[in-house]
């Protein structure tokens, strides 16, 4: 099993609560079932952490340098589009980086087309709603095999 860490941000914890219009019905808890359920059939692991400070996201892209996770998958909520500390810790990791995004971020408000992370990620999958994280698993599986 390889290990890959999926890090959500700020009021992330929120979804199926917060603007449904734009990021749909599905709890975050819902999301994290569904990705462990794909991992089972496809020998990943996924460990999921949601802070809505900064700074913990930032310690727990740091332990990518120590731990054994394989790949990692971020939603950094509003800090994409902010956090240059953010952006610092994920140059400083060697292992496979995918961003993620429920909704279309290029459809919305013009603040929201800036990403830090786009630069740093393999790639980035955004605009299907809970179904992003699905196809950004699949992703990291190819990305790893
Ligand atoms: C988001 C898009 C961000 O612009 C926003 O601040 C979020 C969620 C998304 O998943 O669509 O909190 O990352």
């Amino acid at each position: 099993m390889k290990k890959v860490l999926v890090i959500n941000g700020p009021n992330l914890n929120l979804l199926g609560k917060r603007e449904v219009e734009i990021y749909g019905k599905t709890s975050l808890k819902e999301i994290e079932s569904n990705l462990i359920k794909f991992g089972k059939n496809n020998t990943l692991e996924f460990i999921f952490k949601q802070s809505n400070e900064e700074s913990k996201i930032i310690d727990w892209i740091q332990d990518c340098m120590q731990d054994d996770y394989s790949g990692l998958l971020i939603n950094a909520g509003a800090y994409t589009h902010t956090s240059i500390g953010i952006f610092d810790a994920l140059k400083a990791i060697k292992i496979p980086i995918i961003e993620i995004h429920l909704s279309n971020i290029h459809k919305r408000e013009e603040f929201r087309k800036k990403s830090y992370i786009s630069e740093v990620a393999n790639g980035v999958i955004f605009g299907f709603g809970s179904y992003s994280y699905i196809l950004a698993a699949k992703a990291m599986k190819n990305l790893l095999k």
